[in-house]
């Protein structure tokens, strides 16, 4: 008898004819802790505040974020903001290699140069949008200067600094595996790894033979050598903006997003978690963490509901939600979503918004 195989479907929904990504500019501005470069798309928007993306381990902001921005419903979103997606030190394409000794900063110092860009750009709030080492960067962005920060969607959170059992778990990983397989396994689940599908295929190649791997090493040890974010319910360390957490429900990250989303204040914290989904659902998942983006907007007032999609329209979107979508957070929000319906949902019976407009 065949073997039945589970396959991953990437979800596919390319620019419509017409739909041109728009210009790209890319700047670098000096900071105190070096260079860093970043990629200005779109003009800005009055009272709104700049999309500003930071990407994961491994990736840059292309390969972290391109599948998400260039996807067809996202257009609609993203039209209505300025993006900014920084490029980590030694990440941007073309970079040249560091010298050896190169001291790389710590992530709270790649947090630290964020203030530049948005001085040198002249923005004052930003919505964070960011991934695994990319979401840490944000959140100590946010801790530091939460004025200016409206909103943050974070991907594979790890506020945890490693302990001494992590240590020892990566110290031997890395006596049989290369850097590369080690961050693939940071990035992406086993079963996806061990599937092998053209992702993963085009994600290891990416990876394995990166021209500036040494410099991919540095952001590595940066990120492994993280500070706890010391979230605390209830404590002064906390998010005081909306977030909304985002893992997918085989993601190597999802104990740690759980753990997150307990420590942070409920009445402004969405959580999702992804279904049939593994370690990077903005590449795998764009249409439905699309959908999530954009009720996240909503909730903070900017996107009308008449920008629902036909999409969203079309499948009677219902998000249920323990808090109401109009901005009023009174209470936690989990929603899970369901691979089949396309649906938010409540994991605990609330308010329920039905989108027919
Ligand atoms: C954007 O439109 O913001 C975008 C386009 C391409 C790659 C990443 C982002």
């Amino acid at each position: 008898m065949a073997e039945l195989q589970e396959v991953q479907i990437t979800e596919e929904k390319p620019l419509l004819p017409g739909q041109t990504p728009e210009v790209a500019k890319t700047h670098s501005v000096e900071t105190p802790y070096g260079s860093v470069t970043f990629t200005v798309y779109g003009t800005p928007k009055p009272k709104r505040p700049a999309i500003l993306t930071y990407h994961d381990v491994g990736l840059n902001y292309k390969s972290c974020f391109q599948s998400l921005f260039q996807f067809g419903d996202m257009q609609e979103i993203i039209q209505n903001f300025v993006r900014v997606h920084v490029d980590a030190p030694g990440m941007e394409e073309g970079a040249p290699v560091f010298p050896v000794g190169y001291q790389y900063p710590s992530l709270d110092q790649l947090a630290d140069m964020i203030p530049c860009i948005l001085q040198y750009l002249n923005f004052s709030t930003i919505i964070g949008i960011g991934v695994g080492a990319g979401a840490y960067i944000l959140s100590r962005y946010a801790l530091n200067h939460q004025d200016t920060v409206e909103g943050l969607v974070l991907i594979n959170i790890d506020p945890n600094a490693k302990g001494w059992m992590d240590w020892a778990a990566h110290k031997l990983t890395g006596l049989t595996s290369s850097i590369s397989e080690m961050i693939l396994g940071h990035l992406f689940s086993q079963e996806e790894l061990s599937g092998n599908s053209e992702l993963i295929q085009k994600y290891r190649n990416i990876i394995t033979h990166a021209p500036n791997l040494d410099n991919i090493e540095l952001y590595w040890n940066s990120y492994n050598n993280r500070r706890d974010l010391n979230f605390e319910r209830g404590g002064d360390i906390t998010l005081k903006c909306p977030v909304m957490l985002v893992v997918g429900d085989q993601a190597p990250h999802e104990d740690a997003v759980v753990e997150c989303n307990s420590k942070l204040d409920p009445t402004q914290t969405s959580f999702l978690k992804m279904a049939d989904s593994g370690g990077q659902p903005q590449l795998t998942q764009p249409g439905k963490l699309t959908e999530a983006i954009k009720y996240f907007l909503q909730g903070m007032g900017y996107m009308a509901s008449s920008c629902m999609t036909r999409l969203s329209r079309s499948r009677t979107a219902s998000l249920t939600s323990a808090a109401s979508i109009d901005g009023s957070r009174s209470r936690s929000r989990t929603m899970s979503q369901s691979s089949e319906s396309g649906t938010l949902s409540s994991g605990a019976p609330g308010h329920t918004m039905e989108v027919s407009c």
